[in-house]
């Protein structure tokens, strides 16, 4: 049977696609194709290369139509597109393209503290300026809409009054660790 094929979209560090990378490294029906990222200095890239998963790096003129990307996507034969801190807008015609096959994950309860400018530590900020008592991550499918494709697994977590900004994310990554390429599993699973 041909494996389900799947591409990572990341703008930063990479620590949720180095946990994909480690789950899918042996599996029998899911593998990593490739890394696509808008950041040259981007900190997936060295863990990609450590996981010998090739990368493709196409600054922001390239994602404003989409064309060379779904180019290659189809050449790469990907099935499903994760997006794991990925800060651009996906075009319109590669959201079309891969419809309800685009994962995002979001660090908050969505669809609280989500939009335009919600990202990374934006987003962390704007929770404890709003004294949540809680706070959590979302998974969901992307449209065209910043955050706002259909829901498809939340997990929530406490926060204390004392817990900084910085305390939040650390919460809320541990907890996309746990549970983004387990889910992200189960729906392409799905599909077989
Ligand atoms: C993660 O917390 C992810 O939820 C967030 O960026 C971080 C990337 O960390 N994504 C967004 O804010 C998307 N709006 P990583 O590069 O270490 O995986």
């Amino acid at each position: 049977m041909t494996k389900k094929r799947l591409s990572i979209f990341a703008s930063g560090s990479g620590s949720n696609a180095e946990k994909f990378f480690e789950h899918f490294k042996n599996h029998p029906q899911i593998e990593i194709v490739s890394v696509f990222t808008n950041n040259k200095s981007a900190g997936v890239i060295e863990r990609a290369d450590r996981f010998g998963i090739q990368h493709h790096v196409y600054n922001r003129t390239y994602w404003e139509t989409g064309e060379q990307i779904i180019k290659i996507l189809k050449e790469e034969e990907v099935d499903f597109i994760v997006l794991a801190g990925f800060m651009l807008l996906i075009p319109e015609k590669l959201v079309k393209e891969f419809s309800d096959k685009i994962f995002n994950i979001h660090p908050a309860l969505l669809p609280k503290f989500g939009g335009q400018g919600m990202y990374g530590s934006n987003v962390h900020k704007a929770v404890k300026a709003a004294g949540e008592t809680e706070s959590g991550l979302t998974i969901h499918f992307v449209n065209e809409h910043y955050d706002e494709g259909k829901i498809i697994f939340q997990e929530k977590c406490q926060l204390e009054p004392t817990d900084s900004a910085e305390d939040i994310a650390t919460k809320v990554l541990k907890l996309e660790h746990k549970n983004y390429p387990k889910v992200v599993e189960q729906e392409v699973l799905k599909s077989i």
